[in-house]
């Protein structure tokens, strides 16, 4: 298993298990995830998820040797399933995040409702280094929530950002010792699955529903264009020059 699940006192624990690899996420593990979260949906005992990932790596985003392995990203598409879960998903989520998330390992973070961090956390969204765009919605949610020029900071430049700007951005809730980071996101989600469910999924809807048209639409488009760079030589350079390194 590359994503360990586990469920107890009303919260279910999704930790990425794939060290060797930085926890880069495979299509498989992408389709475990989509499945946790399909039946934390719909288990009433369920009422928070919590993600979590290693001690030195919370995830190196999507396995760029799937990017070579090609494929349409279609609704059928492991990762599109995964994404188009996770942003209309209704029960709260809650990330923990110590080391690397790259890729995927930050965007997915737009869609936790609490995000909790070690200072020493490292974000990037290296995608135009790759040859490739934008993800996740995050070409809509990150200006929104850190104003258009920081985020072509971190979206064309592809620079990196460590827990504390995290922070300062609103991107993260608190910044927290390693040793204590598991601890504080299972006593905020225990928190939440303490709460009324009905109450808290109903306001988590309403907090996103402003935007969730909006969020459905731009996914669909990233889509489209990351998929056409994807093809591109620019992408396919990127990747080779990865795997020679
Ligand atoms: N996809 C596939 N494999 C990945 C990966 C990814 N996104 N990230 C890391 N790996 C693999 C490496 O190929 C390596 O495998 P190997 O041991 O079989 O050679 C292993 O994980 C360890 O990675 P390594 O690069 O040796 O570790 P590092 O500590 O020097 O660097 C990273 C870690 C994450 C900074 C570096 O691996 C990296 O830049 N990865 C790509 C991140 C990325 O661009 N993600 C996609 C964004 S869209």
């Amino acid at each position: 298993m590359t994503v360990m699940i586990a469920q107890a006192d009303g919260v279910m624990t999704l930790t990425l298990s794939r060290l060797d690899k930085k926890n880069a996420l495979s299509a498989q593990m992408y389709q475990q995830l989509s499945q946790a979260l399909i039946e934390a949906a719909a288990d009433p005992q369920c009422r928070v998820v919590l993600l979590t990932g290693g001690p030195d790596c919370f995830c190196a985003g999507n396995d760029l040797a799937d990017f070579l392995a090609g494929g349409s990203l279609n609704h059928e598409h492991p990762t599109v399933q995964f994404l188009h879960l996770l942003s209309q998903f209704d029960k709260p989520l809650i990330a923990a995040v110590a080391g690397l998330a790259i890729g995927i390992g930050t965007t997915a973070l737009l869609h936790c409702d609490l995000v909790y961090a070690t200072a020493s956390a490292r974000f990037q969204m290296p995608f135009t280094s790759l040859g490739l765009c934008p993800e996740a919605a995050s070409s809509l949610l990150l200006p929104r929530l850190v104003g258009y020029q920081r985020a072509a900071q971190y979206l064309l430049l592809g620079e990196a950002f460590d827990g504390g700007q995290a922070y300062q951005m609103g991107l993260v809730n608190e910044v927290v010792a390693a040793a204590d980071l598991l601890a504080l996101a299972r006593q905020k989600a225990l928190q939440l699955a303490a709460l009324p469910a009905t109450a808290v999924q109903q306001s988590k809807r309403l907090l996103k529903q402003p935007m969730q048209q909006q969020v459905q639409h731009v996914l669909h488009q990233e889509l489209a264009e990351f998929e056409q760079l994807l093809h591109s030589d620019e992408c396919k350079t990127a990747l080779k020059r990865f795997f020679q390194r």
